[in-house]
């Protein structure tokens, strides 16, 4: 039997990464693979609750973090690796290079503490994929404005996002082989097409 593969979206927000999410999985799914969706912070009950805080409580960036890592550390143990463990494909709205990209440098949290938390975290596992959705920030801040009530990390600056997409664009260099940069300016059915593309390839 074929074994599941692991793929992570990602992007900062309003790059229309939850556009895409439902559409691979149903490329996935129409190939009659079993497919668990899920997102983070949250995809447990206890991350779910922890996202409740992260998402609209004012905290240290440290807490923040870890608390980002215990969110991840629970969805593991829950979800993430008793799928793959099934055989099951896993798609995660955002994964560890999130907390990268956000409080690393979003934040500026020392690099070092993350690569430590994520090594404590998951030291053997990694996305097969990571589909970083990009777009320049004027972009991703008109969508966002037409959205609803924006979080508190919707609500950062425009430097914040700078930042972020910074970081993923090189945390993106670093890993060429996992990472696909998807170019999220153009319209809709064109990114589709060159997903159809990546998902046809795995
Ligand atoms: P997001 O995934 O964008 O959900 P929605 O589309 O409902 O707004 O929201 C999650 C937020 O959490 C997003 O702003 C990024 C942030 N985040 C971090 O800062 N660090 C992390 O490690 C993760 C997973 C998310």
């Amino acid at each position: 039997m074929a074994s599941g593969k692991f793929i992570t979206f990602e992007g900062i927000d309003g790059a229309g990464k939850s556009t895409h999410i439902p559409f691979v999985t149903e490329l996935l799914r129409a190939r009659g693979l079993t497919v668990v969706a899920t997102r983070e912070p949250g995809g447990t009950e206890l991350g779910e609750g922890l996202r409740e805080l992260l998402l609209h409580k004012k905290m240290h960036l440290e807490t923040e973090a870890l608390l980002m890592f215990a969110s991840r550390r629970e969805h593991l143990a829950q979800v993430i690796e008793p799928a793959l463990a099934r055989g099951d494909w896993v798609i995660s709205d955002r994964f560890t290079d999130a907390s990268f990209a956000y409080q690393g440098g979003g934040r500026h949290l020392a690099l070092e503490k993350l690569d430590a938390l994520e090594r404590w975290v998951h030291p053997h596992l990694q996305p097969e994929l990571t589909l970083l959705f990009d777009v320049p920030l004027e972009v991703a801040r008109a969508r966002l404005d037409a959205e609803r009530t924006p979080d508190k990390f919707e609500q950062e600056k425009a430097d914040f996002f700078a930042a972020t997409r910074g970081e993923y664009l090189r945390r993106a260099a670093e890993f060429p082989a996992r990472f696909r940069i998807i170019d999220s300016t153009r319209p809709i059915p064109e990114i589709q097409q060159e997903l159809r593309g990546i998902v046809a390839a795995l």
